[in-house]
């Protein structure tokens, strides 16, 4: 099935303006490089509900939108909080919101989506956290932990949090409250450092859910030593293609609709995902990161750079992921 309902519909629009307004109640810088921002209604009132696991798309400073974990718990219906980490060698969303974007700026956001939700039924959950990585995790932690409390029956969980050292710890203290359902280890920027995850994933167990995020690396060697486990019990969530110096640096190329022969240029930096929206089309999506399938389409011709999380090695043939994937130059023929 095509994931593009119309090419006829295509001409140059501007993206849909983002709908909620919100303002920087309160800004706090909660490990080096991350700083959590409170956001609460410009008008005043209730936000849309959240849940475990949400994001926020926020239309940043610069311009650029990005997503971003809610870390508070979903009960909270006056504010959203999210930590976003400089990323000092990113596109400029993250700069511009921590250099741009005091106490008081206002910010515009649509309402929280979730591609990245505890798995109902669940009889335990296993989390791997990398880095900023923590933050969709936090709000699922923080979810359990309530619900514990309440005395809600509530599947166990333990959390594996991985970061470089203690300062870019991001909600230290209050993982390391968790005792024994939490394990913080830093590798001091060294892989060799890393923690081994195979005796956690080695024996599937019926019922336990595996959620990661984190840096490309971790994700990708979590899907590796997870191939044995049911997909459905392995999730992931991604924000971004991370370390771009993992990838060739972008070039402007072209995809060709293979259906109305329309051509549409993708400059460096772009997506072929928001190239198709500038041109009115409408695209299945979902984690717009490469991580959840949601973009997947076929091509017909071209040098595909693949930078996703799904596509096993035989399927990056014929399939490519929109919101990530990129030509190497030249012409990208979809099959749309
Ligand atoms: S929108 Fe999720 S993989 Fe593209």
């Amino acid at each position: 099935m095509k994931s593009i309902q119309t090419a006829k519909r295509l001409s140059n629009v501007i993206p849909e303006p983002l709908p909620l307004s919100l303002v920087v109640a309160a800004r706090a810088q909660v490990a080096s490089g991350i700083v959590e921002f409170e956001l609460r209604p410009a008008g005043g009132g209730a936000l849309p509900a959240f849940e475990p696991g949400s994001h926020l798309t926020v239309e940043t400073p610069s311009g650029a939108r990005r997503k971003y974990s809610i870390v508070n718990p979903p009960g909270d219906r006056g504010r959203y909080c999210i930590a976003v980490k400089r990323e000092a060698g990113g596109r400029g969303g993250s700069r511009s919101m921590h250099d741009d974007l005091p106490s008081g700026a206002t910010l515009m956001a649509a309402a929280p989506e979730n591609a990245f939700a505890l798995a109902a039924g669940a009889r335990r959950h296993v989390f791997i956290a990398g880095g900023i990585g923590v933050t969709p995790i936090l709000s699922m932690v923080r979810s359990l932990v309530a619900a514990d409390a309440a005395g809600e029956a509530t599947p166990p969980f333990k959390l594996y949090y991985l970061t470089r050292d203690a300062a870019v710890t991001a909600y230290r203290e209050e993982i390391a409250a968790l005792g024994e359902r939490a394990v913080i280890h830093h590798d001091g920027g060294n892989p060799a450092e890393g923690l081994d995850l195979w005796p956690v994933l080695e024996k599937p167990v019926a019922g336990t859910h595996v959620y990661c995020c984190g840096p490309r690396p971790l994700m990708d060697a979590v899907r590796d030593m997870a191939g044995h486990w049911s997909s459905a019990a392995i999730h992931f969530e991604s924000f971004g293609v991370g370390d771009l110096s993992l990838f060739e640096p972008d070039q402007a190329f072209e995809v060709l609709l293979s259906s109305s022969q329309v051509r549409i240029a993708v400059a460096p930096g772009q997506t072929i995902l928001e190239a198709l929206g500038t041109h009115g089309a409408q695209v299945r999506r979902s984690c717009e990161a490469g991580s959840c399938g949601s973009c997947r389409t076929t091509y017909l011709a071209g040098d595909v750079e693949h930078r996703d999380l799904v596509l096993a090695e035989d399927e990056k043939a014929t399939q490519l992921m929109l919101c990530v994937s990129r030509a190497r130059g030249g012409e990208l023929v979809l099959d749309l």
